[in-house]
């Protein structure tokens, strides 16, 4: 298959997304079944996304968008945004995509970082762009999915522009190494980086699909991962319409009844979701369940926390199931080590490598663990969808590789039989319902309340979520805690940074530890959240 995929060296993703698959016989076979939140259901053919697509290229190159120029999209789930994701990267553009809940710091992070060209957002998103638009003088056009007349010179309409643009686009010829796509990722210091990929991610993609994810051009495939996040494009986006197969697009949020409606009406066959809403499900009565015929899905697969073995158990009784846990990051840009059907499934690992991945439990030193022995879990470079770099901050690119190995920055162990299991993170991001959070980036966006002297912020154990945001807090004399301030602080980093960045517990106390340097030492809060030893305190300065 990818042999026919790739032809005459043209690695584009917009095309070989669509063009392509018209080009393979598949102009009139269904890619996108979009089915909006009040249950309004649209089918789009490849030729209609091949087209839209198109007129999205041209849209850009009429803006006078060059290669390189950097445009972010910045929606909710629409069928626009898939249209647009793929039309940017035809025309060469590199292209981002942001959550739709991010507050207005987080996009400042994000697109006054890439130093973008143009966004695509709807007109309720507006204003948080436009109070920290003057912080990003290289953003030249907002285009508005849902304005109907241009508002000014550089706030367009989508639909006057579309309407404009021819519906024919030559892809211009496309090496592997062209930067593609540019996702923003959280790190325990420092701002958001800037994930850089390029065309040739798709090879990766493209092979998971389907040797993965079972994906063929016969299937109903839904990836419930929002397109702010690498899932929602490599997953929800690029992988599976490399491959031809039909997508179920669902533009409302989780909800049991809703969910399962939908994979029973559409006849889905392979549903990829992720632990957190798994766990959702499970809270649901199990009669719940017995109401709807499933009898098309076969396989589901999981990713972007740990999959804990109740939750593989509780498919297998109730739903009848099994669940294919993957692992994978923003940096790895496919799957790289995955359970799979026809392997057996060890509850609670990850699975095996996938096939060309080269993992390796590796001591801090760079050296090679033997047997079960728990260490970082690295990665041999070379596989296809390898990033490229870190957007501006090489330095921390080249901080990731050490002794020929990237490190992913999580820890794991490999078992006798070559499976990997995976123990936790070697810093302190924290992954709440698979969204990754920075401590650093809460704790700033804590510092601009007036009331609060200092804050820390950690990740702690959580039944649904696998981590919840906690954030310790002193606050300045004279002021004392009241349910206002807690509130307040609380829609601050909600509008700052976003809803699942904003703490779930706040503890406020009367100092910060710190070491010596005045670096907070999230060690010690986390120890004295769990109630456990914080280790070796000499350079704590308290
Ligand atoms: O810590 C691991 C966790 O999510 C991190 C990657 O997050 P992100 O770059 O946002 O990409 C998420 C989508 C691939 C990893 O470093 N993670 C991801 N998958 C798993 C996981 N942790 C445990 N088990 C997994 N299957």
């Amino acid at each position: 298959m990818l042999e026919t995929l790739i032809e005459n060296e043209q690695y584009n993703i917009g095309y070989l997304c669509t063009t392509r698959q018209c080009e393979l016989g598949r102009a009139e076979h269904t890619a996108m079944r979009w089915v909006a939140a009040d249950g309004e259901r649209k089918d789009f053919t490849y030729r209609d996304l091949d087209g839209l697509s198109n007129r999205f290229a041209n849209v850009l190159k009429n803006l006078g968008f060059s290669p390189g120029d950097v445009f972010f999209t910045f929606l909710p789930k629409t069928p626009e945004q898939f249209s647009t994701f793929l039309g940017s990267l035809k025309a060469q553009v590199i292209t981002g995509t942001l959550f739709s809940n991010f507050g207005e710091e987080a996009i400042l992070d994000r697109v006054g970082d890439a130093k973008a060209k143009g966004i695509i957002t709807k007109k309720s998103y507006l204003k948080k762009i436009n109070r920290v638009r003057d912080r990003m003088p290289a953003l030249q056009y907002v285009i508005l999915v849902d304005g109907e007349e241009h508002q000014s010179p550089d706030v367009l309409s989508y639909t006057q522009l579309m309407d404009a643009a021819s519906p024919e686009f030559s892809t211009p010829p496309t090496p592997p190494d062209t930067p593609s796509i540019l996702h923003y990722t959280s790190g325990s210091t420092g701002k958001s980086k800037g994930v850089l990929h390029a065309h040739r991610s798709v090879l990766m993609q493209h092979q998971t699909a389907r040797d993965i994810l079972q994906l063929t051009p016969e299937e109903i495939y839904w990836c419930t991962a929002d397109q702010g996040w690498v899932t929602g494009t490599s997953y929800g986006i690029i992988g599976p319409w490399s491959v031809g197969v039909t997508q179920v697009h669902y533009g409302g949020q989780y909800d049991a009844q809703a969910w399962f409606h939908l994979l029973e009406q559409e006849g889905v066959t392979i549903w990829y979701t992720a632990p957190t809403a798994l766990r959702m499900l499970m809270r649901e009565d199990p009669a719940l369940y017995r109401r709807f015929d499933l009898s098309r899905l076969k396989y589901i697969f999981s990713v972007g926390e740990p999959l804990n073995p109740e939750v593989i158990h509780w498919a297998r009784k109730v739903l009848h199931h099994d669940i294919y846990d993957t692992w994978w990051q923003t940096e790895t840009g496919a799957i790289m080590i995955a359970n799979r059907p026809g392997l057996e499934i060890r509850p609670g690992s990850m699975g095996l490598p996938v096939a060309g991945v080269e993992p390796a439990i590796v001591s801090d030193s760079g050296e090679m663990l033997p047997g079960k022995e728990q260490g970082n879990l690295c990665l041999k470079p070379g596989w296809p969808s390898m990033f490229v770099t870190y957007w501006n901050n090489e330095e921390v690119y080249r901080q990731k590789f050490r002794n020929g190995f990237y490190f992913s920055g999580d820890t794991a162990y490999r078992d006798e039989d070559g499976y990997y299991w995976f123990m936790g993170r070697s810093d302190d991001v924290i992954n709440t319902a698979g969204h990754l959070v920075s401590p650093f980036e809460v704790e700033s966006a804590l510092l601009e309340v007036d009331e609060v002297a200092e804050s820390g912020v950690i990740g702690a154990p959580d039944d649904l979520l696998f981590e919840k945001v906690v954030a310790f807090i002193s606050l300045r004399p004279p002021f004392e805690y009241s349910r206002e301030l807690e509130l307040k602080i609380r829609l601050h980093v909600s509008n700052k940074v976003s809803s699942f960045a904003t703490p779930q517990e706040m503890i406020f106390v009367d100092s910060i530890p710190k070491n010596k340097s005045g670096k907070i030492m999230r060690r010690v809060l986390k120890a004295r959240y769990l109630g456990t030893d914080a280790g070796d305190l000499s350079t704590l300065d308290i």
